[in-house]
């Protein structure tokens, strides 16, 4: 899966699941620009790969403000002159009680700054920034790298990252986020149609994966608990970010050059039911 050349976004890829995704990428040869809220330097994903410090980036770019898209979008295609691949990575959501019972959202932990704000509009607030965050934001990075595949005699390819929360047996507790994320594999086959054969767009529903932040917020403290915790999941273990990046490296590469507009369930045969389980999924 060589992909030497090719330029690349990770949304969300400073940390977590976009952080294995990005530096798969760079494993592959490709040129890799990361963003998140705040600008680090050097980009967390070149750490340890030799040479990769020189093909890749890392830029603030809130994707709920879609200027910011736009400007990081334009810097990377004047950098590098070109973008080949979009993984539409940044979101998630923790369940809206867990937001309630602190009354504000914890930042770190859902990707969602509220502050301190009224705990009356708390709820209301949360379901908007949660769209916001899961499904425009993801719309927006796809109309603008659209905008320059489709000038490209070679096209591109884009990845979306959903979640088991957007399965048709709904997302209770997650209500928003599993709303947004089945927006998001709506919207993948939508897309697919539309900017076929130029741009291929394909999704990813994740089951849990180990992150730092299912490490420290949602995986139960003693070790017992962390050993029964996966239980529900037939292969009995997470997953790792690093096997997100394999599959997205696979779906932007030639050997996938027929698969558009597919939602790819990666949950080691996770059922929809136990979900609940793994509370920020
Ligand atoms: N981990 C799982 O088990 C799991 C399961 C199902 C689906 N997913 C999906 O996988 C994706 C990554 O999740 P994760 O577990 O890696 O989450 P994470 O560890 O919380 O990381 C989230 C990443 O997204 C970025 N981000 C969030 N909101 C953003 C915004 N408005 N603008 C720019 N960047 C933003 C964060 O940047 P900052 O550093 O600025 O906060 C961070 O890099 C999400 O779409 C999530 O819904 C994850």
């Amino acid at each position: 899966m060589e992909l030497t050349g090719k330029v690349v976004i990770v949304t969300g890829g400073n940390r977590g699941v976009g952080l294995g995704i990005a530096r798969r990428f760079l494993q592959a040869g490709a040129i890799v620009a990361t963003c998140s809220r705040r600008n680090l330097d050097p980009p967390p994903a070149a750490a340890g790969i030799e040479g990769a410090r020189e093909r890749s980036m890392h830029r603030r770019c809130n994707h709920r403000h879609w200027e910011e898209i736009d400007t990081f979008v334009k810097e990377v295609v004047e950098r590098f002159g070109r973008l080949d691949i979009l993984i539409n990575n940044a979101g998630g959501a923790l369940p809206l009680e867990k937001v309630e019972e602190v009354g504000k959202v914890p930042a770190e932990a859902s990707g969602i700054r509220l502050g301190e704000i009224d705990p009356g509009y708390v709820a209301p607030l949360f379901h908007k920034l949660v769209i916001e965050n899961n499904l425009l934001g993801p719309l927006w990075f796809a109309l603008r790298a659209y905008r320059v595949m489709a000038t490209q005699e070679t096209g591109g390819s884009i990845v979306n990252i959903s979640s088991g929360a957007s399965s048709p047996a709904g997302s209770p507790h997650l209500v928003s986020y599993g709303a947004a994320k089945s927006g998001l594999n709506q919207m993948t086959k939508s897309l697919a149609v539309e900017w076929g054969p130029k741009v291929r767009v394909n999704c990813i529903a994740l089951g849990p994966f180990l992150t730092e932040n299912m490490r420290r917020i949602v995986l139960p403290k003693d070790e017992s608990g962390q050993e029964n915790y996966f239980a529900a999941v037939p292969l009995h273990r997470a997953g790792e970010p690093e096997e997100v990046g394999d599959v997205c490296v696979f779906l932007c590469s030639k050997a996938a050059d027929y698969i558009n507009g597919a939602t790819i369930a990666m949950d080691g045969g996770l059922m929809p039911g136990p979900l609940l389980g793994f509370g920020a999924l």
